[in-house]
Formats: structure tokens, C-alpha cells, sequence
């Protein structure tokens, strides 16, 4: 773990962080009046080292004002370089202490490895709440387990991609699937070729590096034989292919593997939890790049599943990976209900900007729908649902091919994406969600930093709890 968590009525050295509501009465003379309590406004009275949170009027409150306010507090010790941050309030819930928990330790994360000693995050050493607390020490040390694994996906997502490359990913995850009891299996090359993962291997042709399929699996309940998949899109790089990205879209490009990076947080999570599910998670990754050996537009690919797919744009590879990776784990794992993250769209992008994720599902996957629906809501990793009417499914339809990879207009194109991935999931229960707009963004926010945010991992994990 890497800031510790404490439960003390003295808070020594650190910042003490305390709670006002708009048009309380202030706790200390000295705050002016100009200073009301409005949401998350803040006053900081050094003599006492106290921080003072406004959280607006009582009735407007947001539970993520708990983790905002958190983060607001972290950021401030960091820049006085005051080594803990303390919660003053007494009589708080175990959900508000898990909530201050998470904005503090994912607010207590810089991307700065690149940067000089002196310029790095000056990280907070403790977050510390009252005595009183310490009933709910087990509930906030399990959300700190998700909280650092969010921040490893951050890491991952933040990375140079000429690091993080299939052959780092791979290694990656063997590590983690070590230290875990993780079982752990990768499709290369060879057997690739050998399963016909045309989709996955034609995305890779330009790579120096072989495709990757990586499936792990964690059986946290033998006795039964119920399994859930999830799935991410790795794409380690995104330049478009021949269908080469302008500059500017290129930039972020090496976020293209966030999906996978966030099933790697979840399936380490699920373990640490020691979760009684039995889980699959399996990792498309490749990276999408140009040279002679390159993919072209408008070839017609056999996938995994048999069918054909007219490829219109080669910018359009996350489908394609997915496709083949969602059959080949259908098929083979025979799962209750995959649930899969993936920057797919840029349209997703144009919907909900950076606070929202796309979530798109199968009619047999209501029930599941809505549950996601609720542990975005509890975790913030809000997600929203668009609709895979039947006349969307049928845009996918090809002409000269079983699919084609794009619809004919350049609109509804999420959901053009969303239903072309539902033709390969041999009509099992199948949840979508495009995190292309959520998984970096570029300015921080109270507990995100700038880049890689981790998204997925806190909600993939709210959910499995919830099921
Ligand atoms: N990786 C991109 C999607 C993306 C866009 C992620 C912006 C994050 C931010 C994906 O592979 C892509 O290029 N999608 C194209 C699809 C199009 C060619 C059908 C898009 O959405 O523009
Ligand atoms: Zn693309
Ligand atoms: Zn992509």
C-alpha cells in the first residue's frame, strides 16, 4: 500500500480537514465572512493547519463530495509538503469514511517518474480518521486495494507507448497473475494463426511484436461453475493504420489500451479481495501501426466466429480485435455474462466529454444493465446507456461480407460500434462499455490527475460485488 491509513484522535503534524454546510455557523472566528460553505469551496487556516470544506446546502450534497473534498485536502498537504492529511469529523458512516478513503489515495497519485526529484508529488505519507473509525478499518483497507490498483492502470495508460507494448503488457500481467494465483495463458502468433484470429492478427500486421491474446483466470468460488468474462481492448498504440490519424488526434493515442489495462486492475483486485466469483479476464492487445506489412482499407477478413468482416477503415481496429477476442472466450469459457471496456469511439467522446461512459447491452442483460448502472453511480465511474435497437443491429449487415466494420452514414457511430461487437458474443448476456472519452483526460480533477484516471476498475469491482 502506499500511504497508510490511521485511526487517531490527534492529529499531530497533518492537515486537519474539516466539514462546513452552506450558512453554518463557521468553527473558527477567524475564517472571514466572504467564506459561506458553498460546494467544495475551501478555507485553509494555517496557524491551526485546518482545512475548512464547504459542501453547500445540506440538501444539494453529493456523496462524491466526500472523495472531491478528500482530494481538495491531499492536494493542498502535498503542496505544503505536510505529511498526512486528518479527518476531524466524528459520527461519520462507513460509506463517507470509504469515500474520503478513495478521494485521498487517488487523489495522492502524480504521473511524474519523467520528472526531476525536486519537482516530483510530494505525496502524503497518512490519511488518518478518528478513533471512532476503526470500525470501519477492514472496508476502508479493501477500497484502498482498489484505489492502488486503479493507480496501476493509471501508470500503464500514462506510459510512453513505446513501453508499454504488447510485449510489456504480457509481461505485465504474467507478473501480476504470479503474485496473485492468477492462472494465466497467451495466445501469440502461432496459435493464433492455428485458431484463425484473422481480425486480431490483421489489426497487428505492421508491429515488429506479435498480437496478444491474454486470458486470466481466478476461481475465488470452486464450488460453483458459473463464470463471468471481461474484456478489454489493448491497443497499445493507435495511429489509425493507412487510415492514418491527423496529429492531433494521434497524441493521446497511446491510451488506446485502457480497457485491458483496467481488466489487469480488476482481475488483481478480484484476487487481493479474495472475491468468491470465478472470473475471466481476457486482453486483446496489439498496436495498430503503419508500413507495407500494414492492414488496408476495405479487406475482407475471417474472423474467429467464421464470418466475414469488410474492414472500411483501418482507424477502426478495437472492433476487430474485440470481435475475435469475445468469440474466442465465449466459445471457450462459456460465461454467464461478459462485460467488456474499450476506447472504442471517438463518438462516444463528442456524447458525454470526460465525466460519463457509454453503456450499451444486450436485451438478456437488463438485469445487469441496471447494476452497472448502480455502481456507477455509488463509485462515480458514471456510465449512461445508449440503445441497440434492432435497426442499428441491422446497419451491420455487409454487402459483399457477412459485417461490415462501419456503418454507411459517419453518424450513431458508439452505437455502430457497439452493435457490430454484439454479433460475435453467441447471444450470451453482453454489456459494452466505451471508456474512449473517461480513461484519460487532459486536466486533473479534484481526485484525477491529468492522463490515465484507472476508470473501470472502481466500477467493475462496485459490480461484481453487487452480483
Ligand atoms: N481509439 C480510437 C477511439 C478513440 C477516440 C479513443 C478518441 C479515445 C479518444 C478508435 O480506434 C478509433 O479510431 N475510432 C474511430 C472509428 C472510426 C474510424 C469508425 C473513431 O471513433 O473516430
Ligand atoms: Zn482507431
Ligand atoms: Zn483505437
Amino acid at each position: 500500500m502506499q500511504t497508510e491509513i490511521a485511526f487517531s484522535d490527534q492529529h499531530k503534524g497533518a492537515l486537519a480537514v474539516r466539514f462546513v454546510n452552506e450558512g453554518d455557523k463557521m468553527p473558527f472566528d477567524t475564517i472571514p465572512d466572504s467564506f459561506t460553505g458553498k460546494k467544495l469551496e475551501t478555507f485553509y487556516l494555517p496557524e491551526i493547519r485546518t482545512l475548512v470544506v464547504g459542501f453547500g446546502k445540506k440538501e444539494e450534497f453529493k456523496p462524491d463530495y466526500h472523495r472531491r473534498a478528500a482530494g481538495k485536502a491531499v492536494k493542498l498537504a502535498s503542496a505544503y509538503k505536510i505529511s498526512g492529511v486528518h479527518f476531524v469529523q466524528q459520527g461519520l458512516g462507513e460509506k463517507e469514511c470509504v469515500a474520503l478513503a478513495e478521494g485521498a489515495l487517488l487523489a495522492n497519485y502524480s504521473f511524474d517518474k519523467y520528472k526531476a526529484e525536486e519537482l516530483k508529488m510530494c505525496r502524503v505519507k497518512t490519511v488518518s480518521f478518528p478513533s471512532t473509525a476503526k470500525k470501519f478499518s477492514d472496508a476502508i483497507h479493501r477500497s484502498a486495494i482498489v484505489c492502488d490498483n486503479t493507480l496501476m492502470v493509471r501508470d500503464l495508460v500514462s506510459e510512453n507507448s513505446s513501453v508499454v507494448t504488447p510485449e510489456f503488457m504480457e509481461a505485465t500481467a504474467r507478473r501480476i497473475a504470479k503474485r496473485n494465483k492468477i492462472h494465466i495463458s497467451v495466445l501469440k502468433e502461432s496459435e493464433l494463426k492455428r485458431h484463425g484470429m484473422n481480425l486480431l492478427l490483421a489489426v497487428g500486421k505492421a508491429s515488429t511484436q506479435s498480437p496478444r491474446l491474454i486470458i486470466l483466470e481466478y476461481n475465488g468460488d470452486t464450488k460453483s461453475k458459473d463464470r463471468l468474462m471481461i474484456v478489454g481492448k489493448g491497443i497499445c498504440f493507435d495511429t489509425g493504420g493507412l487510415d492514418l490519424k491527423p496529429r492531433d488526434s494521434m497524441l493521446e493515442m497511446r491510451m488506446d489500451m485502457a480497457g485491458a489495462a483496467a481488466v489487469l486492475g480488476v482481475m488483481k483486485s478480484a484476487s487481493e479481495l479474495r472475491m468468491k466469483k470465478n472470473l475471466v479476464g481476457i486482453m486483446a492487445v496489439t498496436e495498430n501501426l503503419i508500413g507495407e506489412k500494414a492492414y488496408r482499407p476495405k479487406d475482407i477478413i475471417r474472423s474467429y466466429s467464421g464470418k466475414t468482416v469488410e474492414n472500411i477503415d483501418t482507424d477502426a481496429e478495437g472492433r476487430l480485435v474485440l470481435a475475435d477476442a469475445l468469440n474466442y472466450g465465449v466459445k471457450k469459457f462459456d460465461p454467464k455474462l461478459v462485460l467488456e471496456f474499450s476506447t472504442l469511439t471517438g463518438s462516444v467522446v463528442s456524447t458525454f466529454g470526460n465525466h460519463v461512459a457509454g453503456m450499451f447491452g444486450t436485451e438478456n442483460a437488463v438485469e445487469y444493465k441496471k447494476k452497472v448502472f448502480e455502481a456507477g453511480m455509488e463509485t462515480y465511474e458514471r456510465v449512461w446507456e445508449l440503445p441497440l435497437f434492432e435497426e442499428y443491429l441491422d446497419e451491420v449487415a455487409g454487402e459483399r461480407s457477412d459485417f461490415r466494420s462501419l456503418g454507411k452514414t459517419r453518424y450513431n457511430g458508439a452505437i455502430f460500434g457497439a452493435a457490430f461487437l454484439s454479433k460475435f458474443v453467441e447471444e450470451k448476456p453482453f454489456i459494452h462499455i466505451d471508456i474512449a472519452g473517461t480513461a484519460m483526460i487532459d486536466e486533473a480533477k479534484d481526485y484525477m490527475p491529468k492522463d490515465g484516471t484507472g476508470f473501470g476498475v472502481r466500477l467493475a469491482v462496485e459490480f461484481l460485488k453487487r452480483i
